[in-house]
C-alpha cells in the first residue's frame, strides 16, 4: 500500500460540501427536499465512479486469465435467498425509542457505550439485557425509553405482477454474490474454466439499513464489486493470503495511504453465517467515525454451492479431469464497495495547501491529489485570455486531444487563469494545458502539474503523447 502520508486536511463536512459544490455528489431527489440517505452522482462523480469500476474490472477480470465476468439481475428467484440463508440470517438488531420514534442498531449503541467491538456477536436477548442494565438514553431525544432489541431483516421486498391477484413476492438482492453462485454451473459449462478460477461482477445491491448515514458510507442502494473465487478445499489458506495481497495492491492502486488502512480479523462470534474466516480492510475515517470497514475478504467454504445444490436439486459438483474426482468447490470472496471506494478516494486525496496565487498573494489552495487514472478530467485546456487568436488554438487542441486520447478533457476560458487553476485543483485535474501568446510564435503550450505546480513547455503536436505517458490509464 502507498507509503506516503499527508497531514489530514479532510473532514466529512468538507468532502460533502466540495462534492456538492463541484458536482461530484448531490442529495437524492433534491428539489423535493431530498430522500434521506440517497445520493446521486453528478457529472464529475459519475466519471470518478466509472473510473473506479473500470479500473477494478480491468485489474481483476480482464487482466487475469483465471477470471471471467458476469452481469446478473437484481431480481432473482425468492428461493435463492432461502438457500443463501439471507431470509433467516440477514438481520440487524433493531431498537426503537418509544418517545421520539428514532431507530438504532443495538450493537452500535453498545459499541458507543462500552467500546465493545464484539457487540454484533451478541444475541438480541444479550443485547437487550445489557441495554436495560446500563439504562441507556436515546441518543436522539435523551429519554430512557428504548425498547428491547429485536431482529430486523434488511432485504427490501417488492412484488412482480398485480399485488391483489397472483403477484410473486421477490427481494432486491442484498449482495451481488448470489448471482454468481446461481450461474456457476452455466459459467463452468460455457467458459472452459478450470479450478482455481473466479467470477467477477459489478452491480447494485439494496439493504434496508437501520442506521444509514455518514454521507455515502452506509447507503440503502449501493454498488458492489465482488469476486467469488472457486478453489479446492486444501488450498484455501494459500488462496486467502493471495487475495489479501491482491486487495492490498488494489488499495495502493487507488492511492489510499498505507497507514490509514488496516486489516482486522473477525472473531468467531462476528463471522457471517456463511464464513469460516473473514478479514475486513478498514479505513481510518476522519472525526468520530474512525476505523470502519472498507472491503471484506471471506472464506465461504462450499456453503453457498451446497445450499443451492440442496435447494434447487441441481448437481453443482465439479469434475476434476486430473484426479478423476467429483466435489463441490470451496470459495474465497473478496468484496469491494463502490461507494466506500469513492468516499475514501476523495477523503484521502483532499488537501489544503498554503501557497501564493498568480499575483504573489498568500492563499490556501484546495486540491484533490487523485490518482490520474481515477481523476474525472485528465486535463484542462485553458487559453490564457479570452482572445480569438488564443481560443481558436485552444479549441483546436481540445478537439485533437479528445479524438486522440478518448479521455475526458475540460475546456475553460472563463475568469482569470489563477481562478481556473484553483477550480481544476479542486476537482483533481492532474494537468492544465495553457495556450498563451508565445504559443502563437513557438507552437508550444505550458503544462502545469497539479501536485508540484511545476510547469513545462511542450510542443502542441506532442501534448497527447505526453499526457498518455503521464496518465497511465
Ligand atoms: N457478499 C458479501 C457481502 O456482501 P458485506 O461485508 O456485507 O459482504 C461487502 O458487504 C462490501 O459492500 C462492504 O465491505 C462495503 O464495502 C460494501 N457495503 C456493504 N453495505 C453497504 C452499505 N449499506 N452502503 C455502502 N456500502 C456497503
Amino acid at each position: 500500500m502507498a507509503e506516503q502520508t499527508r497531514a489530514r486536511a479532510a473532514t466529512m463536512e468538507k468532502i460533502v460540501a466540495l462534492a456538492k459544490r463541484r458536482g461530484f455528489v448531490y442529495p437524492g431527489s433534491d428539489i423535493y427536499g431530498g430522500l434521506a440517505n440517497t445520493w446521486d452522482m453528478g457529472p464529475l462523480g459519475a466519471e470518478l465512479k466509472n473510473n473506479i469500476k473500470q479500473l477494478w474490472w480491468r485489474t481483476f477480470v480482464q487482466r487475469r486469465r483465471d477470471m471471467v465476468g458476469l452481469d446478473a439481475t437484481i431480481l432473482m428467484h425468492p428461493r435463492v435467498w432461502e438457500a443463501s440463508g439471507h431470509v433467516v440470517n440477514f438481520n440487524d438488531p433493531l431498537v426503537d425509542c418509544k418517545t421520539c420514534k428514532s431507530r438504532f442498531r443495538a450493537d452500535h449503541l453498545l459499541e458507543d457505550k462500552f467500546g465493545r467491538d464484539d457487540a454484533a456477536a451478541l444475541s438480541p436477548e444479550e443485547m437487550s439485557a445489557l441495554l436495560r442494565e446500563a439504562n441507556i438514553a436515546c441518543p436522539h431525544c435523551g429519554n430512557r425509553t428504548l425498547t428491547d432489541a429485536r431482529q430486523f431483516n434488511m432485504m427490501f421486498r417488492t412484488t412482480i405482477g398485480p399485488v391483489s391477484e397472483t403477484g410473486t413476492e421477490v427481494y432486491l438482492r442484498p449482495e451481488t454474490a448470489q448471482g454468481i453462485f446461481v450461474q456457476y454451473k452455466n459459467i463452468m459449462q460455457t467458459s472452459r474454466v478450470k479450478l482455481p478460477f473466479g467470477v467477477g461482477q459489478i452491480g447494485k445491491s439494496f439493504r434496508n439499513e437501520i442506521t444509514p448515514g455518514n454521507f455515502i458510507f452506509r447507503v440503502l442502494e449501493l454498488e458492489q464489486m465482488e469476486i467469488e473465487y472457486f478453489i479446492r478445499e486444501a488450498e484455501w489458506e494459500q488462496q486467502f493470503d493471495g487475495w489479501r495481497d491482491a486487495i492490498s495492491a488494489w488499495v495502493d492502486m487507488i492511492g489510499l495511504d498505507r497507514d490509514l488502512v488496516r486489516i482486522r480479523e473477525h472473531d468467531a462470534g462476528e463471522l457471517s453465517h456463511y464464513s469460516k474466516r473473514t478479514v475486513d480492510f478498514e479505513y481510518n475515517f476522519p472525526g468520530p467515525m474512525g476505523w470502519k470497514e472498507l472491503y471484506g475478504l471471506a472464506y465461504r467454504t462450499d456453503f453457498d454451492l451446497r445450499q443451492h445444490q440442496e435447494t434447487s436439486g441441481v448437481d453443482l459438483t465439479y469434475f476434476d479431469q486430473e484426479s478423476r474426482e467429483r466435489f463441490l468447490p470451496h470459495v474465497i470472496e473478496p468484496t469491494f464497495g463502490v461507494e466506500r471506494s469513492f468516499l475514501t478516494v476523495l477523503l484521502n486525496a483532499y488537501d489544503e495547501e498554503a501557497t501564493t496565487d498568480v499575483n504573489g498573494k498568500e492563499d490556501i489552495r484546495v486540491v484533490l491529489h487523485l490518482a490520474p487514472r481515477l481523476a474525472p478530467m485528465k486535463a484542462a485546456i485553458l487559453p490564457l485570455a479570452k482572445k480569438p487568436e488564443l481560443t481558436s488554438v485552444a479549441w483546436g487542441l481540445y478537439e485533437t486531444l479528445q479524438a486522440e486520447l478518448g479521455l475526458m478533457i475540460d475546456y475553460d476560458e472563463t475568469s482569470n487563469i489563477g481562478k481556473r487553476y484553483r477550480r481544476q485543483d479542486e476537482i483533481g485535474t492532474p494537468f492544465c494545458v495553457t495556450v498563451d501568446f508565445d504559443t502563437l510564435d513557438d507552437g508550444a503550450v505550458t503544462i502545469r502539474d497539479r501536485d508540484s505546480m511545476d510547469q513545462v513547455r511542450v510542443g502542441r503536436g506532442e501534448v497527447s503523447q505526453w499526457l498518455r505517458e503521464q496518465i497511465n490509464v
